[in-house]
């Protein structure tokens, strides 16, 4: 059986753009998979704590997994839901991996360090080891597809790298997780497209841009949200037409449109090519993500922190079974135990 394993982190709102891009793909691909693959879904508290640490963690981490419910996570006896600090060995494999396979110049490479690092006069250790942690993350599953955006692809080949290394020095251990491609392929996604900004749509969208109108966070009304789909910047051509390059405002749109059905964009396309009236497709949009908002924020308010807890204490008594077992014979490899 394969393992699909990927870490949320924990953010306090949402825009539509981390909906569409990250967490419904996710949950469908979630959703399409776990008759018969175990799908662990955690929370990466510990990689929170690297930058901001304040009082609202807790309700976060809570939060973070209701957005999942919400959007339409199906439970069954392979889902696992858990957090990072409940389950000890990914702190102590981390230790082994940076004794062992992980090395100073490989994770001084890696960009996501480098942004974080750059023209700070105080750097703490965890922004450099966050990778490591990372793959420990994955490596005590042995799991085989990793969704996740972009920005950590480079954290998934040093996960690959470390668990070749540690393979090789003690003997089979790890089962190295796919190769990029392979993840790419199986995440079914268009990479490299992102959600734009309504207003200025050469832009992404997000959470920090100040203009309303250029934003739908997850928690803005229904309505609201349509009028900013019918205020959204599109182009003079004249007619529709999909082309991220010269007419990113109208592509932005059709593509929301694709994604919220679960359409392909292909078709989408194909329906409103040509068709002059950009009002009417608007209004189209408009209506699809107000359907979207209102049912998930109905879906939202249903999901209680009991219910999180329930999952999270079933969740995390699995994880610490495979997790032990990984560590244990990661353990007497390297002569601890
Ligand atoms: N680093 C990921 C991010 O920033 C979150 C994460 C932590 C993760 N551990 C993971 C994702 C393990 C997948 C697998 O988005």
């Amino acid at each position: 059986m394969k393992t699909i394993l990927t870490g949320l982190r924990v953010n306090s709102e949402l825009t539509l753009g981390n909906y569409l891009g990250a967490l419904l793909p996710m949950v469908r691909l979630a959703n399409e998979n776990s008759e018969d693959s175990n799908v662990n879904i955690f929370v990466p508290d510990l990689h929170s704590i690297i930058s901001s640490i304040d009082g609202s963690l807790k309700e976060n981490i809570f939060r973070s997994i209701k957005y999942y419910l919400a959007a339409g996570l199906e439970l069954n006896k392979n889902i696992h839901i858990y957090r990072q600090s409940y389950i000890p060995a990914h702190s102590e494999l981390t230790w082994i991996l940076n004794c062992t396979a992980a090395t100073m110049g490989e994770t001084s490479r890696m960009i996501q360090y480098k942004e974080k690092s750059a023209g700070e006069k105080s750097v703490n250790v965890g922004i450099f080891d966050y990778p490591v942690l990372m793959a420990a993350d994955i490596l005590l599953y042995d799991a085989n597809y990793i969704p996740v955006g972009e920005d950590q692809f480079q954290h998934l080949e040093l996960t690959r790298n470390l668990a070749l290394r540690f393979n090789s020095r003690f003997g089979e251990t790890f089962t190295v997780p796919e190769e990029t491609k392979s993840q790419v392929e199986f995440m079914n996604v268009e990479q490299g497209i992102r959600i734009r900004d309504l207003m200025n749509p050469e832009k992404k969208m997000s959470k920090s841009t100040l203009a309303e109108n250029s934003k739908i966070m997850l928690s803005d009304s229904p309505e609201k949200a349509a009028k900013k789909i019918m205020s959204a910047t599109t182009d003079s051509f004249g007619s529709i037409d999909f082309d991220f390059t010269t007419r990113p405002g109208i592509s932005n749109l059709l593509y929301i449109e694709a994604l919220i059905n679960n359409r392909p964009l292909e078709e989408v396309v194909n329906e409103w090519k040509g068709n002059e009236h950009y009002g009417d497709f608007k209004k189209k949009v408009a209506s699809s993500v107000f359907e979207l908002l209102e049912t998930f924020q109905k879906n939202l308010e249903s999901v209680d922190d009991s219910k999180i807890e329930e999952l999270f204490e079933a969740g995390e008594k699995y994880a610490n079974e495979i997790a032990n077992k990984k560590l244990f014979e990661v353990q007497k490899k390297v002569g601890l135990r």
